[in-house]
């Protein structure tokens, strides 16, 4: 990634401390998103290295990177939601996360066949990439790529994911 695109999107996003909880510093992409030209080349930044079918968005905030991503890819979308929220027929994974715990789900039946990137606002310790990308496997995609805007480098996530396919991060903290 271009150093001054990594500069300029890392100048957007804000710290918070102790949200959602005590000890954890929360990173807000709210500014990010709101400014049109740092939102715009972020989205252009996330994009595959190789042609993909769909781009899986992680909940919640993946979704909305997902959705600009693939109208601008010309690409299909695929939700990866939090337990109890898709219809049936789905897949279903509980895994750990930086704070407790999370349980998401995938629809089966649009990700047979299919090459995926996966994209998610940030990485911190891989848990949810990690359980995302085996559930879309499940589902019978094929994972190409990972992206997200931030990676944390001291929670681990990328050695984490190091047997996943490869990982791009814009911005790393
Ligand atoms: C955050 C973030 C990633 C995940 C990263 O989502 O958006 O999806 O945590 O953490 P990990 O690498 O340790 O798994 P969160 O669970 O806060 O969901 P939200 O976007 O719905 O608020």
């Amino acid at each position: 990634v271009d150093p001054s695109l990594s500069a300029r999107i890392g100048a957007l996003l804000r710290d918070v401390p102790d949200f959602p909880q005590p000890g954890i510093l929360f990173k807000d992409i709210a500014p990010l998103l709101a400014d049109a030209d740092g939102f715009a080349a972020t989205v252009t930044a996330l994009g595959p290295t190789e042609p993909v079918d769909l781009v899986a968005g992680i909940e919640a905030r993946g979704f909305v990177l997902a959705g600009a991503l693939a109208h601008e890819l010309g690409c299909g979308l695929v939700p990866v939601r939090k337990a109890g929220k898709l219809p049936p027929p789905t897949v279903r994974r509980s895994y750990d996360l930086e704070y407790g715990s999370a349980e998401i789900e995938v629809p089966v039946g649009v990700l047979e066949g299919k090459r995926v990137l996966v994209v998610d606002d940030v990485l911190a310790t891989g848990g949810t990439l990690r359980a995302s990308v085996e559930l879309l496997a499940e589902a019978g995609a094929t994972v190409v790529e990972l992206a997200v805007i931030l990676e944390i480098a001291a929670l681990g996530g990328r050695a984490a994911l190091a047997d996943l396919p490869p990982l791009r991060a814009l911005v790393t903290a």
